[in-house]
This record gives structure tokens, C-alpha cells and sequence, in this order.
């Protein structure tokens, strides 16, 4: 589906609220299936890859009832509960449903196949192959297990080995992966983490009453413990998805938006720090409800601002990796440089991001240069008065076709998106929502 518009736009305002946090309502669905009882999971997203993994668990014999737009209810079996299912499992092109349920997989007595959608089969899996493998599941996928694997991935679980193990990428699904197969080992599993990454599995865990332990880099849980249900989850509002609303808001000249019960999640506001830094019209007002204990949530208001270039550290890059994108326009219409530093990671998302970043920015007429270095890459973005609207290509990635519609909708003249079909992944209201602050 092609997109066009015509900008710039001007103005916005509203006061909106957001459907929960993808990465947060993927583990809400995998822990509640996983103890026995019934959850409730309360603000839950329709997205495309939430959807994958609610389906996922249907065929695992688990029943998940909808109940209204946005709650399920997840009557789970308990650790040892999962049926086998009768065929292949299909992911789409969710990568978190695909890496957490190979750490889910690992601990079952079936064998099972993971297939997924064309850009997904594209991505590497030996970060999470890997140390499942030293747990003791039998795993076979495509690629080369001394090189680098991808799916289709067939594995065949058990009572998995207890591991010591260093993360060797800043990763939250590899280390998501590994502590939930630790539910199914025989004692405890310690994993240590490069950079810290986002912390939803552990705070899931925990809310679950896993013996799950966290010092500093350090995480250790015990296997072979039930789990217990807190009855309810409310999943606060996706931080990812309102990064493109709050970033809007700060360019455009006349703008005013506040975003009701947002997730804080400290390991997940890279993107409201390095705004702020840069000189963003942003308060989080903190939410005090009893719900908020378990991931903290704030109401965000976001107005027009003045934004100038900054330096984004590399051991930032993890608490905004999926903001970046949106980052890089803010970047564009900064004054003077943006530098973003070990950003590798990028190019191994649901596509090069550099590459779609880049050349669409490019395109609208922004310098930017990238740096390869030894271990990473560095994204340096001049930035420019006016953006240019123009003829630009999601390339079949959400972040970065929402990314350029709020370039667009700041750019001079006419800017067409080649598919933007793809935004349904993690924001099918995306544009729904725009269109009422527009207004
Ligand atoms: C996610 C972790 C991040 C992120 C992805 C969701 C998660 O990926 O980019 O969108 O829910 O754990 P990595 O673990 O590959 O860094």
C-alpha cells in the first residue's frame, strides 16, 4: 500500500493513549501460558507480532480468550503444560516471538519446526542457537551453526543443563531467550549482559514470583520453580510507538501533544534523554498507580522545541535501539551535528536501517556519513533547515516507514512512501491516530 502527503504540516495537539508495549505483551503471553491460572493481560496491542504470538500459544493448547479491543485472558497450564502442536509453527516476521519461544521450545519433550516470513529468515539466530545448544536443546536451522544461522528452525527440548553465560551482543531477546529456558533447567542460570539492555522478561519473571535475581550485570534464576500468577497485567503504553509522536511534536511549529500511561521503563527512555539533551520540550508526569510498581508508566507531554546536535553514546544505543529511525529525523532538523556511535546492530533489524535511514534522509536532502569502525558503525547527521519531500521506500520496515511520514509531514512539498502495509507489525493505529492530531 503507497502513501502519500503534502507538507509541511504546522500543527498538532491532542491528548491520546496507546496500546501497550509489543516487547512487554509478547512476555505478559509466553509467562501467563507458561503458569498455571488464569491472567489477565489488560491494554494489550493488535499488533501483527503480538497477534503471532497469542496465535503460538493457541496451538500450544494454551486458551487465550479476547475480551474486549485492547484485554485477553490467558488461561495458562503450568511449566510442563504446552501440547505439541500438530504442525509447523509459523512467526511472520516477529524475531521476539521467534528468539523467545526457541528459549521456550528448549525445555519441551517435542520436537517442533519455526518458520517465518521472508524477512525474518534473513536474520541471525546463532546468538540464541548458541547458548540453547549449551543447555542441552537439540537444534537444527539453516546457515552454518560455526558461522552464522537462520531460520527455518526445527528444535527438540528436555530438562536442560544449568549454564554460566556471557552475552557476547547487547541483546534482550538473546537474554530473554536463555532465562526462560532457565525456567526448565534442573538448578540456576546465570547470564551476564555487555551493556544492559531492556529488563521486561526479568520484571515479568519476577511479577510471577520466579526466582529470578538481578545484581548489576548479573542475572540468575532458578529452573524447575512454578510459577504464580498476579492475576492481572496492565501493559503500559508502547514507548517505541509514541517516540513518533513525541519527536513530531518537538519539530513541528506549533505543537502540543500529551501521551496518557506511557511505559518509563529506564532501560527503554534512551529516546526521552537524548531529546531532552538535545534541547526537547518534554515532561513525564509519573503515574502512582499500584500497576505502575511493576513497570513504571508517565503521562508524556511533548510541545515544539528548538533542537540542536548531540553526541548519543554507544552504551546508550540499547535503550533506543528501535528509536533510532525516528532519532535520525529528529537528528536532520537538529542544528549542527548528531553523532550516533555503535550503531551495528541496526543492520540486522527488520532491515538495514542504516541503509533505509540513510538513503531516504539522504534523499530529502540531509548529509550524513557513516563511520565503520573495528567493532561497529557510527551514524553522523548534519542538520538541515528544510527537509525535501520527496520519492522515499519503507523497505518493508515499520519503524522506518513511520519514521518518514513524520519527515514528511515536516518536509516542503510532496513526499510518496513506496508500502507502508508493513506499519502494522507494531502500530496498526498509527495513522488513524495521526490523522485526529493533524485535524
Ligand atoms: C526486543 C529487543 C530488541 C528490539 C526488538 C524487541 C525485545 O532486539 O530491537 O524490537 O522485545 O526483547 P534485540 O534483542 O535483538 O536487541
Amino acid at each position: 500500500m503507497g502513501f502519500s502527503l503534502t507538507g509541511p504540516v504546522t500543527h498538532i495537539k491532542g491528548v491520546l493513549t496507546l496500546p501497550g508495549d509489543k516487547s512487554i505483551a509478547h512476555r505478559a503471553i509466553i509467562i501467563s501460558a507458561l503458569c498455571r491460572g488464569k491472567t489477565k493481560i489488560e491494554n494489550f496491542p493488535a499488533s501483527k507480532d503480538c497477534l503471532y504470538t497469542l496465535s503460538v500459544f493457541k496451538k500450544l493448547g494454551i486458551r487465550i480468550d479476547l475480551r474486549f479491543s485492547r484485554e485477553i485472558v490467558v488461561y495458562g497450564k503450568g511449566l510442563r503444560g504446552l501440547d505439541k502442536p500438530a504442525g509447523p509453527i509459523f512467526v511472520g516476521e516477529s524475531g521476539t516471538t521467534l528468539r523467545l519461544l526457541l528459549g521456550v521450545f528448549s525445555g519441551q519433550d517435542f520436537k517442533v519446526k519455526l518458520i517465518t516470513a521472508r524477512s525474518l529468515s534473513r536474520r541471525p539466530m546463532l546468538r540464541v542457537t548458541l547458548p540453547l545448544r549449551m543447555m542441552g536443546a537439540q537444534i537444527s536451522a539453516n546457515g552454518d551453526p560455526q558461522k552464522e544461522e537462520y531460520p527455518p528452525i526445527t528444535i527438540r527440548g528436555g530438562r536442560l543443563e544449568p549454564i554460566t553465560y556471557n552475552i557476547p551482543v547487547a541483546s534482550a531477546q538473546v537474554k530473554s531467550a536463555i532465562l526462560l529456558a532457565g525456567l526448565f533447567s534442573r538448578a540456576k542460570t546465570t547470564v551476564f549482559e555487555p551493556v544492559a539492555t531492556r529488563d521486561h522478561t526479568e520484571r515479568m519473571l519476577k511479577l510471577f514470583k520466579a526466582d529470578i535475581k538481578v545484581k548489576g550485570n548479573k542475572i540468575v534464576i532458578a529452573g524447575d520453580k512454578d510459577l504464580s500468577s498476579p492475576g492481572r497485567v496492565y501493559i503500559p503504553g508502547d514507548i517505541s510507538s509514541a517516540s513518533f509522536f513525541i519527536v513530531l511534536a518537538n519539530i513541528l511549529p506549533d505543537a502540543e501533544i500529551t501521551i496518557r500511561r506511557v511505559g518509563i521503563n529506564p532501560s527503554r527512555t534512551g529516546i526521552i534523554k537524548v531529546l531532552k539533551r538535545m534541547g526537547a520540550d518534554i515532561r513525564c508526569a509519573r503515574d502512582k498507580s499500584p500497576v505502575s510498581k511493576f513497570e513504571p508508566m508517565a503521562d508524556i507531554t511533548a510541545r515544539s522545541s528548538l533542537l540542536k546536535g548531540v553526541i548519543v553514546e554507544k552504551r546508550e544505543i540499547p535503550s533506543l535501539i528501535d528509536e533510532l529511525p525516528i532519532l535520525m529525523v529528529a537528528a536532520s532538523l537538529a542544528k549542527g551535528e548528531t553523532v550516533f556511535k555503535g550503531v551495528g546492530e541496526l543492520r540486522v533489524k527488520e532491515t538495514d536501517r542504516i541503509r533505509s535511514m540513510s538513503e531516504n534522509l539522504r534523499r530529502m536532502g540531509v548529509p550524513i556519513r557513516i563511520i565503520k569502525n573495528a567493532r561497529s558503525e557510527d551514524i553522523v547527521i548534519k542538520g538541515v533547515k528544510e527537509l525535501k519531500g520527496t520519492r522515499v521506500k519503507s523497505f518493508s520496515d515499520h519503524r522506518t516507514a513511520m519514521s518518514m511520514i513524520v519527515a514528511g509531514l515536516k518536509a516542503q512539498g510532496a513526499t510518496s512512501i513506496d508500502d507502508i502495509s508493513c506499519i502494522d507489525k507494531s502500530f496498526p493505529d498509527f495513522l488513524s491516530i495521526l490523522k485526529k492530531l493533524i485535524r
